[in-house]
């Protein structure tokens, strides 16, 4: 039998010690550190990663992919990942169970078997389940592509043999977690399973150009086994999010080594799958009541792209002694802080209101630029004073009720000037700067009370 040893190893960022620790030295994650029992390494003369059989190349010799990227009908997706899939690239979906990656990548192997040999490796759900979920996406008169081949297994070796026989251009891990390899002896999902069955498939992507699309869940405590773990191993590493029972999800990339971070896009999940939402400000705002008291519009930046989105404010008189705060889409801290502000520099009295804070679309927002909309929500719910159905409103807000500058502004104004918006309240130091879209009327304050007389409706 081969011997084995005990290591603990962070469940957050994977760091691994022979002792537990109470607390993470490299991500300073409280408990976060699991025991496992893996068989000591028989084979330490072998490199670890390429296998060793490189060979140096002249740098300028080595063809630039920028050109031979995989074109996608999927326009949302292929923004995200730069503008297309780069061969042999190997890309990450992460995200929690049931926001749709399995759907998203079926669509996405759908679309490119009809070009090429696409390989999906589920370990997760039958071929029955996986058929009557193609035929759903499909329109009725497309048949679904004979490129398109599909195995349930978890066995990381059979899916190299699998790989090895049918030469896809495309293979899909249905999910990271489900797959095993006989070489470790830690369980199928631990990390150590889950990096270097990782590895393996990345050896896959780069020897052989295969590009791999892996699968990976982030588990309900918050702390992502597996995925945060396999971040460095991976080149393109997307989050899809967005609450559940809403309709709308973002695709987020948060690394990407062939090309820009932080893009989003915006799809919603309909009974046919994933579609893309073009216009998601438009979206967004579709349901909004104009001149209903306790909503707020404002801009927000998901990566470098503007997103109007509705805020609401809700107050009601309390019947406890401890009235209730409950933030939906925005941070619990700066609800409190909101509120506190606009109790003590605006004179808005809560301290006997429940307050609920959410964002429209199941939406997190959760930079400071929406602070002034989320406070003229409030207010106008207190007041019972609609804010201007055709004002915009943003601006961090300091804690003397002060408003402050926020980034990528011309962009935002453009933004909301296209979908209509005439006024935008915005703070003072910004405009004196110049340089902000003509079409809007603006309205530059320094504080929060004169920017809630500027965008509440007179009573
Ligand atoms: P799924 O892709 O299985 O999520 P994940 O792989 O991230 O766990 O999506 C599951 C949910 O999506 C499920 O609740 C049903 C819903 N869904 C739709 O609303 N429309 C569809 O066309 C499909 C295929 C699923
Ligand atoms: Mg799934």
């Amino acid at each position: 039998m081969a011997k084995t040893q005990t290591v603990y190893i962070c469940q957050n960022c994977g760091r691994q010690t022979p002792k537990e620790m109470g607390r993470c030295p490299q991500c300073n994650q409280f408990n976060t550190f699991k025991e496992e029992i893996r068989s000591k390494p028989k084979r330490a003369t072998k490199p670890r990663g390429l296998s060793g059989d490189s060979q140096p190349q002249r740098l300028s010799e080595i063809k630039s992919d920028v050109a031979d990227r995989i074109h996608l009908n999927i326009a949302e997706l292929a923004r995200v990942l730069g503008g297309g899939i780069v061969p042999g690239s190997i890309i990450l979906v992460g995200g929690d169970p049931g926001i749709g990656k399995s759907t998203l990548l079926l669509q996405v192997a759908l679309e490119l078997a009809e070009k090429q040999t696409v390989l999906y490796v589920s370990g997760e759900e039958s071929e029955n389940q996986i058929k009557m979920r193609s035929i759903r996406l499909l329109e009725e008169d497309t048949k679904i592509p004979d490129q398109l081949l599909l195995v349930t297994e978890t066995n990381l070796e059979v899916v190299e043999q699998h790989v090895q026989q049918t030469i896809p251009g495309i293979l899909i891990i249905d999910s990271i977690q489900t797959i095993y390899t006989a070489d470790s002896e830690s369980s199928a999902g631990s990390v150590s399973q889950v990096r270097e069955c990782a590895s393996r498939f990345r050896e896959l992507a780069k020897k052989k150009g295969v590009v791999v699309f892996l699968i990976g869940h982030v588990t309900k405590e918050g702390v992502i086994a597996g995925p945060r773990v396999l971040e460095h191993i991976v080149d393109t590493v997307l989050y899809l999010e967005g609450d559940r029972y809403g309709a709308y999800r973002l695709l987020r990339s948060v690394k990407n080594r062939f090309g820009p971070t932080s893009e989003v896009g915006v799809f919603e999940m309909r009974e046919k799958g994933m579609i893309e939402v073009p216009n998601p400000s438009e979206s967004f705002l579709a349901e909004r009541i104009i001149n209903a008291a306790g909503s707020a519009v404002v801009v927000t930046m998901e990566g470098t792209r503007p997103l109007l989105v509705e805020v609401q404010g809700l107050t009601s008189k309390t019947a406890s002694s401890f009235p209730r705060r409950n933030a939906n889409g925005v941070d619990f801290n700066r609800l409190l802080l909101i509120t506190a502000v606009l109790s003590r520099r605006v004179g808005v009295k809560l301290f006997d209101q429940d307050i609920f804070a959410n964002i429209v679309g199941g939406l997190k927002v959760n930079e400071p630029a929406a602070d002034l909309a989320l406070a003229a929500a409030l207010a106008s719910s207190v007041w019972d004073r609609p804010v201007l159905a055709d004002t915009i409103l943003i601006g961090e807000i300091g804690l003397s009720g002060e408003l402050r500058q926020v980034g990528q502004l011309a962009a935002r104004l453009r933004e909301a000037s296209n979908l209509g918006f005439k006024r935008a309240i915005i703070p003072l130091r910004r405009k004196q700067q110049g340089d902000l879209p003509t079409g809007m009327e603006i309205v530059a304050v320094r504080t929060l009370r004169t920017a809630l007389d500027e965008s509440l409706m007179r009573s």
